[in-house]
This record gives structure tokens, sequence and C-alpha cells, in this order.
């Protein structure tokens, strides 16, 4: 299959969106990462979404609307409190897990009885989703347990000759994937996956933010996951990445220390030269670090990185996403300095 590049014009938009509502499926920008799109209601559409990344079936599919009415379409019970979330999040990147109503497929919610629904903040995403009169079902859109894509030469490295098209949108804003949230009771939700919408931001809007324990800990054998895409390996370039936690001296002694051939560092900008290796850098403050930290982890795969020593991201405001992947990057290994 030849894997066709289109612009964001209205006329490639339409096409789009016949591939679309003939079952293909379309690498579409949103402002999160790039998502690997298909008919969320057709579920030898959805089929080919996880046979082209490689992803477990138990792990379901966020659909993505472009207007509000088509919630209702595709949710029940659906609580006040989302509405509200709605109002002030979308188009954006927070996801909130509904009940589904049965027009969902079983395929596309990985069998559960929810669906997480979103409504992207890219005007590409948003036409592709109207001009095609469906909504979307849309993972990211790397090979399952890669760095997802955000740009589209991301999309074209994972997905060339296994798609019908890749709409190129640009580089995505936010960078990191949308948060994903549960209703605990009408006014507490519970955070599954941290993203561009923080904790603070949702105290705006509910009562109570729960932040689930599995977002910064390895879920121990046989506790039960909320999310499935928790308990898988994710986000992992080829090169192993270890996190060092501790002063910026300390991070550096312990990089050189431990300097070789492929050993590669990823810093805070500025702080390149204290360390005797190659280093990348990721952005200083939170929304810059997610912003990057994809790119930068493919970016070491085409230098042939190994080993990969990354500066620990604050925790806090976005980058509280950024650590969370970083820690699954790593295969939960935290080194202390
Ligand atoms: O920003 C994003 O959310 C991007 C763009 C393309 O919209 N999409 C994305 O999808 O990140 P994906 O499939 O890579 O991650 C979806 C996550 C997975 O961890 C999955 O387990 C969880 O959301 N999820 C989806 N539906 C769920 C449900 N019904 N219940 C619990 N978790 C769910
Ligand atoms: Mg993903």
């Amino acid at each position: 299959m030849v894997t066709e590049l289109l612009s964001t014009s209205s006329a490639d938009i339409e096409i789009a969106a016949e591939l679309i509502k003939n079952g293909e499926l379309v690498g579409m920008p949103t402002e999160t990462v790039y998502g690997l799109a298909a008919d969320a209601l057709n579920p030898s559409a959805v089929a080919k979404v996880f046979a082209a990344k490689g992803r477990p079936a138990d792990n379901p599919l966020i659909v993505h609307i472009a207007d509000i009415s088509m919630l209702t379409e595709l949710a029940l019970d659906i609580p006040e409190a989302a509405y509200r979330l709605a109002e002030r999040f979308w188009p954006g990147p927070l996801t909130m897990i509904l009940k589904k109503k049965d027009c969902i497929p079983d395929i596309t919610s990985g069998g559960l009885d929810t669906v997480g629904i979103r409504m992207p903040d890219h005007m590409a995403a948003r036409m592709l989703i109207e001009k095609s009169g469906l909504p979307v079902a849309a993972p990211s859109g790397n090979i399952s347990g890669y760095p997802s894509p955000t740009k589209s030469e991301h999309m074209m490295r994972d997905m060339n000759g296994k798609i019908a098209a890749v709409i190129d949108g640009g580089e995505c804003s936010v960078g990191v994937e949308s948060t994903v949230i549960s209703f605990e009771n009408d006014n507490t939700v519970r955070i599954l996956r941290p993203g561009g919408v923080t904790r603070e931001d949702l105290l705006e809007v509910v009562d109570d933010v729960i932040v689930d324990p599995a977002i910064l800990h390895e879920l121990s054998e046989g506790q039960t996951v909320r999310s499935p895409g928790m308990k898988y390996k994710h986000y992992s370039p080829l090169a192993k990445v270890s996190i060092i936690e501790g002063e910026y001296e300390d991070f550096c002694d312990y990089v050189n220390q431990h300097k070789g051939n492929g050993v590669y560092a990823l810093v805070f900008d500025g702080e390149e030269s204290g360390v005797t290796v190659s280093a990348l850098s990721y952005g200083y403050d939170d929304r810059e670090q997610a912003h990057q930290i994809f790119s930068r982890l493919r970016e070491f795969d085409l230098l042939g990185a190994k080993n990969v020593y990354v500066r620990a991201p604050k925790a806090e405001g976005v980058g509280l996403a950024v650590y969370n992947r970083l820690i699954r990057a790593a295969g939960f290994e935290v080194i202390q300095v």
C-alpha cells in the first residue's frame, strides 16, 4: 500500500474523509499527538488499527468527536460534571470515560462497557470528523510500545506502507497525549493518565480529583487496572532509558562516570555543557518538556543511542504527564543520585 501524504487543505481533508468512510486508516494530527484514525463504528476498520499498531485487543481506543451533540449519541448516563468539563476544556486534551451506547462496537471499547471520548483541538481533526460525518477512533499513531508521533515524519516512520494516508498538520502543540479521566461520582474525577489538562485545571470545575497511583508506580502482580493502557510497556525508544533524579551536579557526575559508546544524555535547555557525553535538551518548563519529549526520544534512535540518561522532569503541572511517560519508557527504573 502507498501511504499518501495529504495537506490540511479542504480538498485533501475531503479525500481523507472518503478514506475513513470506506473503512481505511488515516494519520490524523491533533494538538496532543498524531492519531491513527478509523471509523469508530466500523469493526473491520477498527480491526485494521489494532493490526497496524500491533496493539493488544483489550486496550480500548479513544473516540473523537467534533461537536458536543455527538456525545449523547455515543454515551449513556452522562454525569452533569461531564458537560461542565466539556464546556471548559473541549476542544482540548481531555478524554472522559463514560458508559457506552450499543452503537460503539466491542472491538473499539476493548470489550469494556465504557468508552473514552474527546474533542480534539486541531482544525484538521475536527474537519475530518465533520466531513466524514463519523466519530473517529484514534489511538496514538505509533507502533505499540514506541514513543507517540508528534510530527507527520514520525507517523510516516511507523505507518508508511501500512495505512492509506497521513495528514500533515504540523507539529503537535501539546506533545503528550490527553488527560484520561473517569467519574467516581458527580463531583469527583480520577486521573487515569495525566496529560495537557492538569489536576489543578480540573479542580476549577469539580470538587475532587484523585490521581490514580498507577500513574507513577509500577503495578504489583494481580493489582487491578482501571485503564488497560496502564499495564503495558510504553513510549520506549530502542535505546535503554534511565531517569536520573537529583541535583544537576550529581546528575553530571553520574553520567560522566558512565560515559561510553552510545551513551547520551537528555538534559534541560542550557545544561548540555555539564556532561562529557553527547546531549540533547528538552526545554526547561513543563509545557516545553511535554512539547519536545517524544520527538527527542525518537531522535536518540536516529543517532543510534544505546543508553540515554534523562534528567528527571518536575512531576508538577503538565510535568506529571512527562514524568509518567518517561518512567514507562524507563521501565520504572529511576536512579537517585
Ligand atoms: O491525546 C490522545 O488521547 C491521543 C490522540 C490521538 O487523541 N490518543 C491516545 O490514544 O493517546 P491511545 O490509544 O494511545 O491511549 C488511550 C488510553 C489508553 O491507555 C487506554 O487504555 C485508555 O486511554 N482508555 C481508552 N478507553 C478507555 C476506557 N473505556 N476505560 C479505561 N481506559 C481507557
Ligand atoms: Mg498510545
